[in-house]
This record gives C-alpha cells, sequence and structure tokens, in this order.
C-alpha cells in the first residue's frame, strides 16, 4: 500500500509525458479522471504543442509537403533519390554488417538494424540520405522536433508462422500524440509483401476524433484488447469511415518511395504473402508532446540517443536471459539474419 503511494507522484509526473498505457499507470487509466475528459486534455494540448512546434520548424520546408501532411497525415514522394543514388543504396543496405535484431508479432518478423552514427561511418550512401539539409528539415518539420529520427534498416518477413495474423494488420493508432514515422521503400512494395494503409484525414483532431478518444478512454483500461488497453487504440472499419476523409488507403509503391506519415491517424500493416519480404529504411520520432520548445538539435543529442537505445536493449537481453527467455527484439546472428544473399534481381539492380 506505501509502495503504492509513494509511486503517485511518479505516475502524476507521467501525466506531462507520452506515456500512454491505460493499465501500466492508473491515473491515465482512471475511470474517473477520463470521465472529466483528463485523456481528452492530453490529446488536445499534445496536438496544440506539436503544432505549435511544426511551425516553428516550417522553415524552407515546401508547402506542399507541409499541407499534405497537415492535411491528410502523411507525404509521399516517389523517385525520391537520383536512380544511381538509389541503386547504390539498396546494395549498401543489403551488404551492411551491423547488429540484427528480431521483433516477433504473430506470423510476421520485423528485424532491423540500427543506423547509430557509428554504423553509419561506412555507409556512405544511408549517411548522405539521412543528412540530406532537405531531408533533415523535412524530417524535423513533420517530427515537430529538432532532433531527428531514430533510424534503421529494416526487412519485414511476413507469414514466416503459424501463429494468429500479425496485430499490425489491424487498423489501430499509435498513440494519443502525433507521432512520425517514415519509410523510405528499397523495394516495391506490393499487395505481395504487404503496403502501408493509412486513412486519409483521420489524424486531424476533429470533434468525432475527439468525441472517440473521449469513448474510448472510459472503456480502454479493461478493454479485451490488450494494444488498446495500453494506449494504442484498435479501430473498427466503420470507426476508420468515420474517422478520415476517404476509405483506408493501401500504399502500393515503387522502390525509391519516400513515406512520412502521422501515426495518430488510423492506419495498419497491409496483409502479405507468407515468405514475402520488404526492405527499407525506417525512423520514428516520438518526443515529449507537452513542451513547447522544439529541442535543440544538438548532434550530441542525436547520438545520445542511440547509446540510450542501444543500453536499454542490452538490459532488456540481460532481464530476459535471467528468466531464460528472448527479450521481444533479441539479437539473431544467423548467416540468414539479413538478406546480403539474396536474388539481386528482386531489389532491382537488373531491372
Ligand atoms: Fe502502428
Amino acid at each position: 500500500m506505501l509502495k503504492q503511494v509513494l509511486r503517485y507522484p511518479l505516475w502524476l509526473g507521467e501525466l506531462l509525458t507520452g506515456s500512454k498505457s491505460f493499465v501500466a499507470n492508473p491515473l491515465i487509466g482512471s475511470r474517473r479522471l477520463n470521465r472529466w475528459g483528463l485523456h481528452v486534455a492530453r490529446v488536445v494540448l499534445a496536438h496544440g504543442v506539436m503544432r505549435l512546434r511544426m511551425g516553428v520548424l516550417s522553415w524552407r520546408v515546401p508547402r506542399d509537403d507541409r499541407r499534405q501532411f497537415i492535411e491528410q497525415g502523411f507525404v509521399i514522394k516517389t523517385n525520391f533519390l537520383p536512380e544511381a543514388e538509389y541503386r547504390a543504396l539498396v546494395e549498401e543496405v543489403r551488404q551492411a554488417d551491423g547488429e540484427v535484431r528480431q521483433c516477433c508479432q504473430g506470423d510476421a518478423q520485423t528485424r532491423r538494424m540500427l543506423l547509430s552514427p557509428e554504423m553509419l561511418v561506412d555507409m556512405p550512401r544511408a549517411r548522405a540520405v539521412l543528412r540530406a539539409p532537405a531531408f533533415r528539415r523535412l524530417m524535423r518539420f513533420c517530427a515537430g522536433h529538432l532532433r531527428m529520427p531514430i533510424c534503421h534498416a529494416e526487412w519485414v518477413m511476413n507469414g514466416v508462422s503459424d501463429a494468429p495474423a500479425d496485430p499490425q494488420t489491424h487498423l489501430h493508432v499509435d498513440t494519443f500524440q502525433p507521432t512520425m514515422k517514415f519509410w523510405l521503400y528499397l523495394e516495391e512494395v506490393s499487395d505481395i509483401n504487404g503496403p502501408f494503409i493509412y486513412v486519409p484525414g483521420s489524424q486531424r483532431l476533429s470533434r468525432r476524433r475527439l468525441a472517440w478518444e473521449y469513448a474510448m478512454s472510459r472503456e480502454a483500461k479493461t478493454h479485451a484488447d490488450r494494444y488498446t488497453a495500453r494506449g494504442s487504440f484498435r479501430v473498427t472499419p466503420e470507426q476508420a469511415q468515420a474517422l478520415g476523409d476517404a476509405p483506408p488507403r493501401a500504399f502500393r509503391v515503387p522502390g525509391n518511395t519516400l513515406l512520412i506519415a502521422n501515426t495518430f491517424g488510423v492506419h495498419a500493416r497491409g496483409g502479405a504473402e507468407p515468405g514475402s519480404s520488404r526492405l527499407a529504411l525506417w525512423g520514428m520520432s516520438r518526443t515529449n508532446p507537452f513542451i513547447p520548445l522544439p529541442g535543440l538539435g544538438f548532434e550530441w543529442v542525436n547520438r545520445l540517443q542511440y547509446r540510450v537505445l542501444q543500453r536499454q536493449r542490452r538490459e532488456q537481453d540481460k532481464r530476459a536471459a535471467a528468466r531464460d527467455v528472448q527479450a521481444s527484439w533479441h539479437r539473431i546472428d544467423a548467416d540468414d539474419a539479413w538478406p546480403r544473399n539474396a536474388s539481386a534481381d528482386r531489389y532491382g539492380e537488373h531491372g
């Protein structure tokens, strides 16, 4: 009991962070507080602050990109890199020799290689993409923060086991605050390997969305869906229809397409054929949405975020090892952990 009381200041403090779980924090999950509008207040405040920060970071970001991101919730750019650069990047990422970690969700395996500053020393092509000034400005605007997103190379493998479907294939929102994720696809994305699905306009804070957030906040804590209970609300097709401007859109796109999305909007990973996979550069940014300043943007802060993540992963490894289980993002060292020797054809070198 005393332990509980002592934790209240911590839980109270978490209200002013990106904490989202209705189960882990009894204040966030409190029925009474949410009836009084706690969750909705956090949503509204987070959005107000983010818009302010995005406004500050809009300098020299093309107007069309800004408009798309704010009105539709995504920016899409095909033929993002000149062809020769794109091909060289694909090859560099495929041959990259970093630590590969894997997370299994349902029947999908997501493998990621962290593109830390140290890793990028040996990856000039990826470094050039991620450090290009126009790219950085766009990232910072969409993230509403000067700190760059944490970037990985990502290889998603679909239908690798008999487990139930990947939970990411259900329409959902990631959290209560605007969150930016990007993919630079390094191969074609189709219904075969699972396109990203997004409901255009569903990221806007409409009256309808607020009413939905309010209703969800009152039942989230005891919701049968554990992702919903943890603050990542699942969305039914009917709700998705009501929250957006248009039906869910599947982004079937050629390789060399950059897609940036606000995952406060309704989205999912599209269904894919078993045995298929896709390779991309992937990154995300989720910062404290209640601090009205867009950060400092120093390179050391950027480096630090990679160190922190690496340390967290090692801690998780240790804790998992102590319980004789695998960490949710566990290392894999197998020869085929990364698509180094996959058919070159598939990645477009010859076609
Ligand atoms: Fe998501």
